[in-house]
């Protein structure tokens, strides 16, 4: 296990990497539309990384076979893109990779489609909540457990729960750098963070229970009860002052 930090030049490069991902959900956000297929949202991440002259970093890792990730509804994250029709109420989470000049960014965020429940709302808003209060820890001399605990409280005191089997990450040059960062933990415990550091915050949060299921394709993760999930994700520079975010336009 290995921390590799990032000099001012390699984040620079994943600023630009999550300038493009920003865009990008951007516009998937605005053009996603009841009776639409998911596999549509696969084509608009084609036609926009080209247009902006990055690539995806989704496509083709461990044989992923899209170039984004389209969560339904319970599906949690990875969901495959497909023939699935949109329908109003849905939950829909949206993940992309992107990379520029050999640097990643790792972004994702929850849209409705259309009307959704007030439960679904409240659940989609508690997850961007607990994003953006987990970043306000991404501080030089923190510690990893302060991220981790921010977030597992900010979400189970608001009467969810947060998905235990999958986790944030270190990025760079490759999507999945050391540490792992859990949604759950200690306040004051794990790893010291310092400036240069590069992590991926991703809380995965449910309505129901935190387990699991892993679906039928060998892909998709669904929650075991069939209760709804959301998921955002920034991917964010740990500095000498505020923590920089470098997923947002
Ligand atoms: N954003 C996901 C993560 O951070 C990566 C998706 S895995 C892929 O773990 F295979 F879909 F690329
Ligand atoms: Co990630």
């Amino acid at each position: 296990m290995a921390i590799i930090l990032k000099s001012k030049e390699e984040i620079e490069k994943m600023r630009r990497a999550g300038h493009v991902l920003a865009e990008l959900l951007k516009v998937l956000a605005t053009e996603i539309a009841p009776g639409m297929k998911t596999k549509e949202l696969d084509r608009i991440t084609v036609r926009e990384l080209a247009r902006q002259g990055a690539k995806s970093s989704f496509k083709g890792y461990r044989g992923y076979p899209a170039h984004l990730c389209v969560s339904v509804n319970d599906e949690i994250v990875h969901g495959i893109p497909g023939g699935r029709v949109l329908q109003e109420g849905d939950l829909v989470s949206l993940d992309v990779g992107t990379i520029v000049d050999g640097f990643q960014a790792d972004a994702a965020t929850t849209v409705g489609i259309g009307e959704i429940s007030p439960s679904a709302r409240r659940l989609m808003e508690t997850c961007e909540g607990a994003l953006w209060a987990g970043i306000g820890k991404a501080r030089n001399h923190g510690r990893l457990g302060d991220i981790s605990a921010t977030i597992q409280e900010y979400v189970e005191s608001r009467g969810f729960s947060v998905v235990r089997e999958y986790t944030g990450h270190g990025i760079g040059r490759d999507m999945h750098e050391d540490p792992q960062v859990p949604n759950f933990g200690v306040p004051g415990e794990g790893l010291e963070l310092h400036e240069g550091m590069a992590l991926a915050l991703e809380p995965m949060i449910t309505s129901g229970a935190w387990r699991t299921r892993l679906g039928d394709n060998g892909w998709t993760v669904l929650t075991a009860d069939g209760s709804l999930a959301a998921h955002f994700e920034h991917t964010v520079a740990v500095t000498l002052g505020e923590p920089e975010v470098l997923t947002v336009l």
